[in-house]
């Protein structure tokens, strides 16, 4: 099987924070991959533009050199087409601008101007900066009169670090734009995997009428990353894991496993759906906040023969009190979901790198064949994420052959890889053309926002004046002691992180 691109309208597209991380090894790649996929077709007929601007100086020459290392670092040679490559860095134009004086904007607004097809094209105005500079930017933008009647703004995590500066940050983008013109990413909502749950639970029977309380025992979510901080220690040790991970990443999985089907699958119905989820989200206050939680750090540890630093280390600090591990347990109460824990856990340095979703159904009520029950585990759904995508229903079968009844638990196998013979697109081809396109289902709403910063604020208030510091953890293991306990302790076991889908 293969898959359709249907093209998008076209274009302009100003990315801020062009000569950044974001942008060298996320966004060139993914407009690259998608104009060689020949999605940019009407943008390249209409004259439409990729224009870079940040407060580097350099020239548009420098900045296609910029491009095209970016896209043979993200590329293996053999997939680099020299045709579409030229094209690629033809749609470049740069300008360097600096979000603390006007520098650089006259002429930024003036080469916008330029061309006076730009006002009736999309124009996505892509914020690849931190969120320190959101607002300054912001503010020059409508000041040099940058928006148009089709722009749409994009802004990344951290949105706030707490509920208050959420609000503050909402604000001042909402002074600006519309909702409807406000995109905010959070990548895992692009991921292939995240959008295959949607159609498994909404488009099989079989799911959805097995998706809640009744048949379900309980449900696991893990990020689990190898690397460490790396280059980025300033940020997150103002971060940590639970700003940095659970705040998004987590808890719009959660969402998305959680909701109600919404009438139809558009944006707000979804979005909806979504805020009604992190609403119903069980407070954690007080004594829950030591029951329910359990934060780690990494010490220095080995992965095979790799000595790996503990975290203080790799940030270059005597000590610190940062999290780098996050495992909880969270409780949706409402009628689908009473008494069902959604186990999350997500961690820096572990021994391996591997996200997925895994929903535990419960065994059958009763066991025709007399089976002691740990023989009769309940079935099992497992959505890999990363490395590898796929989706494995394990259920029990008989294994072959005479001399009785003995079972075997197998998985059916929903693998993407073996059924599409496709490239797995990023999550940034897919969002950035859903900008282009306005379509806002795999965005946060200002309001999901601010509500998961309302369930996060308590636990990291109470953490806070705790006079308990994050349990340590070797760099290279499955996470701290503790959070074992905290799902043994309900006599349940997490999915092992190394093990083989
Ligand atoms: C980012 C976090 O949002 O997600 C990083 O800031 C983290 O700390 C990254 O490493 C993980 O993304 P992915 O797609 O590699 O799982």
């Amino acid at each position: 099987m293969t898959n359709r691109t249907i093209p998008v309208r076209d274009f302009d597209c100003l990315i801020f924070g062009a000569t950044g991380d974001l942008c060298r090894r996320k966004l060139i790649p993914a407009l690259y991959h998608r104009l060689h996929a020949g999605q940019l077709d009407a943008m390249i007929e209409c004259g439409g533009r990729i224009i870079g601007t940040s407060r580097s100086d350099m020239t548009t020459s420098q900045f296609q050199e910029f491009a095209k290392s970016a896209i043979e670092e993200a590329l293996p040679t053999t997939e680099i087409d020299s045709g579409t490559l030229k094209t690629f860095l033809s749609l470049l134009q740069y300008q360097l601008t600096d979000a603390f004086s006007s520098e650089g904007w006259d002429e930024l607004a003036n080469l916008v101007k330029a061309d006076p097809a730009a006002n009736d094209r999309v124009r996505v105005l892509y914020l690849a900066v931190a969120p320190v500079i959101f607002a300054p930017i912001v503010e020059k933008i409508e000041s040099n009169g940058l928006v148009s009647k089709c722009s749409r703004i994009v802004v990344e995590k951290p949105l706030g670090s707490d509920l208050e500066s959420a609000q503050e940050l909402n604000k001042t983008i909402g002074n600006v734009f519309s909702e409807a013109q406000i995109f905010r990413i959070d990548h895992y909502l692009g991921k292939e995997t995240v959008q295959n749950l949607l159609t498994l639970r909404f488009s099989n029977i079989l799911f959805e009428r097995n998706w809640g309380n009744s048949a379900i025992d309980h449900v696991q979510i893990t990020v689990a990353e190898a690397l460490g901080v790396g280059a980025r220690g300033n940020y997150y040790d103002t971060s940590g894991a639970m700003r940095d991970m659970v705040q998004n990443h987590l808890l719009q999985l959660l969402c998305l496993v959680a909701m109600e089907p919404p009438a139809r699958f558009d944006a707000d119905a979804v979005r909806d759906e979504k805020l009604k989820v992190l609403k119903a989200l069980k407070p954690l206050v007080g004594k829950d906040v030591a029951r329910a939680t359990v934060r780690g750090q990494y010490s220095a540890g080995a992965l095979g023969s790799r000595v790996l630093p503990a975290y203080s280390h790799e940030i270059d600090a005597e000590s610190s009190d940062t999290e780098t591990f996050v495992a909880m347990k969270a409780e949706v109460s409402n009628f689908r979901w009473a008494g069902i824990p959604f186990y999350l856990r997500t961690g820096k340095r572990l021994a391996t790198r591997m996200s997925e979703i895994v929903i535990q159904f419960k065994p059958l009520s009763h066991d025709i064949f007399g089976r002691h029950p740990e023989d009769t585990p309940g079935n099992k759904l497992v959505l890999r994420l990363q490395p590898e995508e796929g989706v494995k229903q394990f259920v029990l079968i008989k294994e072959p052959g005479p001399g009785g009844m003995r079972f075997t638990e197998v998985p059916l196998d929903m693998s993407f890889a073996a059924a599409f013979d496709v490239r797995h697109a990023d999550a940034y081809e897919r969002l950035i053309m859903d900008v282009v396109r306005g379509d806002q289902t795999l965005f946060m709403r200002g309001d999901e926002v601010e509500q998961a910063w309302r369930w996060i604020d308590p636990v990291l208030t109470a953490w806070t004046a705790s006079s308990q510091k994050p349990e340590s953890y070797p760099a290279g293991s499955s996470g701290p002691p503790s959070s074992f306990e905290l799902i043994t302790r309900d006599n349940r076991s997490w999915q092992p992180i190394d093990g083989l889908l």
